[in-house]
């Protein structure tokens, strides 16, 4: 049996990755941060099958303690402050984490064990203002916010450790994917729930920013399946993963209604300029070829099934009195 360790196992990637590393046959070690009240609400179905290990990926010792304990093969550092929103407010823990946190796992790796692959959560935000479109692997990086550049860190780092140590360290290059584990924060959450309360008659209107942002949005659970194929390849190499199609959030909020049958959305969304940010990165539109011919992996799930998911899924979720 291969052990793997994921940081980032309380998450929404963390948790369909668990499940579908657990379904190969692996022995999952989730590493989770200390928090004041249990956040493991994504996780409590696996908890009788995987061992979480407490740890901090800005606490060099306890990833060397993790990786002491789990024996991995492979590790996948998924934990982020993954916020962009947030990032403007928390600069330095952001870069703490998602740029300082990926060297201290490498270094960790090195000299622990230099033969654990290790892949890293890179993000299209890389490309932020974008030089081309759409974007592939080698279109060059122009980060936004202090979510980009610390994450451009941790792209290079990454970069380096292979190139430098030949270790197996491999980026991919992920677009939005969401689900009904997205955080409810994140716009296309924050719409889903939104529009499961209208449809419950909770709530009479949604608040949101910028309509006319465009995504890349997918699927989470098919996005987890191209992390697992990105460590089986024989040579560490980076990968974009993206669905190709870009929607406004106007078109995101227009199908989440019509999933409930609703087809003049405009009059219960409003706007306010507290939900802009101070740098807009306007469009993201993914060109996953590398991925469909190296890996085998193409998305599946368009933009009308995720609404319709995860719209179902809030309405259900808010019938049974759950918490989001
Ligand atoms: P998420 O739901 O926000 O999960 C982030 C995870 O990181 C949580 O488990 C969180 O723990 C953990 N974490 C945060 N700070 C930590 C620290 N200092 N030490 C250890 N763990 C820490 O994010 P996600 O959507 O699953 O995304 C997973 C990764 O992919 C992130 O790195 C994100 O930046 C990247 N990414 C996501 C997307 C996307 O569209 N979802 C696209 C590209 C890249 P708590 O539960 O304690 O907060
Ligand atoms: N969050 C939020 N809330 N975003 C809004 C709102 C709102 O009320 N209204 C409009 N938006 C716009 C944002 O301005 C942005 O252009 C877009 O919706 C998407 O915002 P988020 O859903 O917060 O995601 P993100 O694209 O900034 O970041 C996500 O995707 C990245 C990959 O491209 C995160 O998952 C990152 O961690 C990930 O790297």
């Amino acid at each position: 049996m291969k052990n793997v360790l994921i940081t980032g196992i309380t998450g929404q990637d963390g948790s369909y990755l668990a499940e579908l590393l657990l379904s190969k046959g692996y022995r999952v070690y989730g590493y989770n941060r200390r928090t004041s009240s249990q956040n493991t609400t994504r996780i409590t179905h696996l908890l009788d099958k995987i061992t979480v290990l407490y740890g901090d990926i800005t606490d060099s010792f306890s990833i060397y303690k993790a990786l002491k304990t789990a024996e991995p093969v492979e590790f996948y550092n998924l934990a982020a402050q993954s916020f962009v929103g947030s990032s403007w407010d928390l600069p330095e823990s952001t870069c703490e984490i998602d740029g300082l946190g990926v060297v201290k796992c490498l270094e960790a790796i090195k000299n622990y064990n230099p033969e654990i692959k290790f892949y890293q959560a890179s993000t299209s935000e890389l490309y932020g203002k974008v030089k081309e479109s759409p974007q592939n692997e080698n279109t060059p990086f122009h980060p936004r916010s202090p979510y980009g550049f610390a994450k451009m860190m941790g792209y290079w780092a990454t970069v380096n450790y292979r190139e430098s140590y030949n270790m197996f360290a491999a980026n991919g290059i992920l677009f939005n994917h969401e689900s009904p584990r997205r955080g409810i924060e994140f716009v296309t959450r924050k719409i889903s729930y939104g529009v499961a309360k209208i449809k419950l008659g909770l709530e009479k209107t949604i608040t949101l920013g910028n309509l006319d942002a465009k995504r890349d949005w997918g699927y989470a659970p098919e996005y987890v399946d191209a992390m697992w194929r990105i460590l089986q390849q024989k040579q560490a190499e980076d990968y974009v993963i993206a669905t190709g199609k870009a929607h406004t959030i106007r078109d995101f909020v227009r199908e989440a209604f019509a999933a409930i049958g609703i087809n003049n959305w405009e009059q219960y969304v409003k706007t306010d300029a507290k939900f802009l940010r101070p740098a807009e990165v306007h469009e993201l539109i993914g060109d996953a070829r590398k991925a469909e011919i190296n890996l085998k992996w193409k998305s599946k799930i368009d933009l009308s099934e995720l609404t319709k998911i995860m719209v179902n899924a809030d309405i259900e979720l808010i019938s049974k009195g759950e918490h989001k």
